[in-house]
């Protein structure tokens, strides 16, 4: 066939899928190609805007590296992240909300004993802080053995891992004693801008979009027999809960950290007096309700 126009242009294509074998694979082919000859005709798209589109996808890749991952950025701030989330990880009953992975986490983060210091090479202070709780099962028997993969920010807003000479800093890996508790040392997280000196950042500029996320802490939170989830804990009071950059925040997530001025419990925990204490309890549904979610890192794209 030839001589197509703009009206038979896209059964053309699409006929071109009549022999694809797998067939998830030619629906999702199958709307992308009715999506975007749509969405062309929709906005009658000229060849100088489909060139600023090329240069824009093409900035995109160019801006990701192992440790850079400026394609699941667009993809949070377009709000797609989120709805990949949320149909395919509908909150099972009392669980643990889940919500974004964003492009910081990192795979190997280091082990630590129940109340471990994950502020140990830490190159910026913060607000010493304890963070405790349990993981529970929905019907809240603790569950021990439980492995609590956390990560955040430093106090200026940046990852350890987008720093090339910083080694683990604020991330680390803890799993849950005999009753079912963690516990660690960290710093009370800030809120900060999402890296906006790549083309994403041009993007947000462009659309007048404001680019902060609330300060959190992220978790992923698995346990043999019980689903994954991959979670934030925000923090009650910050300015940008109701404003979140990638749409990520649930009212369920938001926690309170609470002043504690007492020497006696600073020593016992080994804590500067004063100090904060975060206790969050997290909550596994049973194995088999919801697929397993993918724990992508930066470095695993480039791979
Ligand atoms: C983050 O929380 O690390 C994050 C999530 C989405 C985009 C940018 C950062
Ligand atoms: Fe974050």
């Amino acid at each position: 066939m030839r001589q197509f126009s703009e009206e038979t242009l896209t059964e053309a294509v699409l006929a071109r899928l009549t022999n694809v074998d797998n067939p998830r694979f030619k629906q999702i082919m199958t709307s992308l190609v009715k999506h975007l000859h749509g969405f062309a005709r929709e906005v009658q798209l000229t060849e100088e805007e489909w060139f600023e589109g090329i240069k824009f996808l093409t900035a995109v890749g160019q801006k990701c590296d192992g440790k850079r991952q400026e394609f699941i950025l667009l993809s949070d701030v377009l709000g797609l992240s989120m709805m990949v989330v949320a149909m395919n990880h509908r909150t099972a009953p009392g669980a643990t909300e889940a919500t974004v992975l964003g492009p910081f986490f990192a795979h190997g983060a280091p082990e630590f004993e129940y109340g471990g210091d994950f502020t140990k090479k830490a190159t910026m202070t913060g607000e010493p802080t304890w963070v405790t709780g349990r993981v529970l099962s929905v019907d809240g028997k603790p569950i021990p053995g439980a492995t609590l993969d956390i990560w955040q920010a430093k106090a200026d807003g940046i990852y350890d891992i987008q720093d090339p000479d910083a080694e683990f800093e604020l991330r680390g890996r803890v799993k849950t004693n005999a009753e079912g508790r963690y516990a660690f040392k960290s710093y009370k997280p800030k809120f900060y801008s999402v890296p906006d000196d790549g083309p994403v950042g041009d993007l947000l500029r462009a659309t007048g979009d404001h680019k902060m996320r609330p300060a959190h802490m992220h978790a992923i939170v698995s346990a043999p027999g019980y689903q994954q989830v991959i979670t934030h804990v925000f923090v009650e009071g910050d300015p940008y809960l109701d404003a979140d950059a990638v749409f990520a925040v649930k009212d369920s997530l938001v926690g309170k950290y609470h002043k504690i001025d007492s020497p006696e419990e600073a020593k016992k925990l080994g804590m500067p007096c004063p100090f904060l204490r975060l206790d969050w309890d997290f909550r596994l549904a049973p194995a088999g309700g919801s697929k397993a979610r993918a724990t992508i890192a930066a470095s695993d794209a480039v791979a």
